[in-house]
């Protein structure tokens, strides 16, 4: 016989965590939604040139990270490692480009990255994320990076910042990029990164070893080069953060995993998370749709990780999703009883009362055990006598106080019982 294991670097969520997982989504979705953002389900997978082209072949997340495939037609596809790229295909090929501006959209579900497994960072990963889509106003910035925020704040985060910075546009990004390659070449560097430098000349300024580090004191930077227009643009979504009152820190180093990033370009860090910081990021990529054979649209967006903001939430010790599996637990001795609480439970949930009962002919004892597990507010015990004198017991299980209700209206006071409950609940 053969046992399975799950794949490795993927993180599963089961009962009580799952819920939390399910709170961190679900907060993350409706901030949102209270944007005005409408839903988009995307493919799982694409053709793989999508993210090639999308992404950048330059990107550790394109040329090391993939998991790529030959389908059974023999065509090249790719797990979606990330969502901003399937979000601009979808939109150019159904047209959504010729309605109202900016096209809103939001996602959320797993992506797929190969990269080396540790805490925090996983294989298949978790996202929610936004896309704006048609129209460049850096306000359109400023709510995006605040409908993040919202959602962190939501789930009661307090410990994480957020890091904004410009990468400027297609007027003074080519030069800065030459300017910065001059800057890197004079370093003594490895063959690898003298490569990089060549490549993807930005992602030196991340590198996080000490011998680079202090060799780039000095180095130019795209926020001392920006062209006029990306200047206005980034004052311009500074003042509208101030304006909703986000906080934030202007990080000049800031670098992003993903080229197609221009102008604005942020990161949502949490520092207890250990290297694993980032819980979300984002950014404007004017030059994307064009890239991706549709019109010159400008667009930003974020995608916020959930597994690490569920990470986080932990960390600072939030109980998030944490509410009680069910609020009334059912306990039937014997088989007339069980007969008539399965109809009771059955009349509850369609009231909308979350309601469990135990099953497997359990005594007394051990039900009450599973009824005080189940986290519910209140048992609802019935027994042979009880049935015969045509009540049933409803105890609180909280302080302990067991009164008669009667059988035939059981479900209105077990319905008042509970609404009672969640009215004085703090
Ligand atoms: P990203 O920074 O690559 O951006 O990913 C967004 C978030 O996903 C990260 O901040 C992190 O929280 C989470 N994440 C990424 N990789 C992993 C991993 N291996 N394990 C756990 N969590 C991970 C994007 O994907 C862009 N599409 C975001 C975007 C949307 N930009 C504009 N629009």
């Amino acid at each position: 016989m053969s046992t399975f294991t799950a794949p490795k670097g993927i993180p599963e969520y089961y009962p009580p965590e799952s819920a939390g997982f399910l709170a961190v989504r679900d907060t993350l979705a409706d901030a949102a939604r209270r944007a005005g953002y409408g839903y988009i389900e995307l493919p799982l997978f694409e053709d793989t040139a999508l993210f090639a082209r999308g992404v950048g072949e330059s990107t550790d997340v394109v040329s090391k990270e993939m998991y790529t495939f030959a389908d059974r037609g023999g065509r090249s596809v790719t797990l979606r490692p990330e969502g901003t790229a399937g979000v601009m295909r979808s939109v150019i090929e159904n047209g959504l480009d010729r309605g109202q501006l900016p096209v809103k959209l939001y996602y959320g579900g797993a992506f797929f990255r190969y990269e080396r497994p540790q805490a925090g960072r996983y294989r298949q990963l978790q996202q929610v994320g936004v896309e704006a889509i048609g129209v460049d106003d850096p306000a359109l910035d400023a709510e995006v990076i605040a409908v993040a925020d919202e959602g962190y704040r939501r789930l009661g985060l307090t410990g994480h910042r957020i890091e904004l910075t410009s990468l400027g546009d297609e007027t003074c990004r080519p030069e800065y990029r030459a300017r910065l390659q001059e800057f890197l070449r004079g370093l003594s560097l490895d063959e690898d990164t003298r490569n990089r430098v060549e490549i993807n000349p930005l992602r030196v300024l991340d590198d996080k070893r000490p011998e680079v580090q202090e060799q780039l004191t000095g180095v130019p930077l795209m926020i001392d080069h920006l062209s006029d227009t990306a200047r206005e643009h980034y004052e311009a979504v500074k003042a509208h953060l101030a304006d909703l009152g986000v906080p934030f820190t202007e990080n000049p180093r800031l670098v992003r995993g993903l080229d197609y990033y221009t102008k604005t370009t942020f990161e949502f860090v949490h520092d207890g998370l250990g290297s694993q910081s980032g819980i979300g990021g984002g950014g404007r990529y004017d030059g994307l749709m064009a890239e991706l054979g549709g019109q010159e649209f400008s667009g930003v967006g974020f995608g916020l990780g959930v597994d690490r903001t569920l990470l986080a939430c932990r960390t600072e010790g939030l109980s998030v999703g944490d509410q009680a599996r069910c609020e009334v637990y059912c306990v039937p001795l014997g088989e007339p009883a069980k007969r008539r609480l399965v109809s009771v439970a059955g009349a509850l949930r369609a009231a909308g009362v979350r309601v469990d009962l135990s099953y497997g002919g359990k005594g007394l004892k051990g039900a009450m055990k599973a009824a005080d597990r189940s986290g519910a507010r209140y048992a609802v015990v019935l027994g042979e006598r009880d049935i015969e004198e045509g009540s049933a017991q409803l105890k609180d299980l909280g302080s302990g106080e067991q009164r008669p209700i009667a059988l035939d209206s059981a479900v209105d006071e077990i319905r008042a019982a509970v609404s009672g409950a969640s009215e004085v609940a703090p």
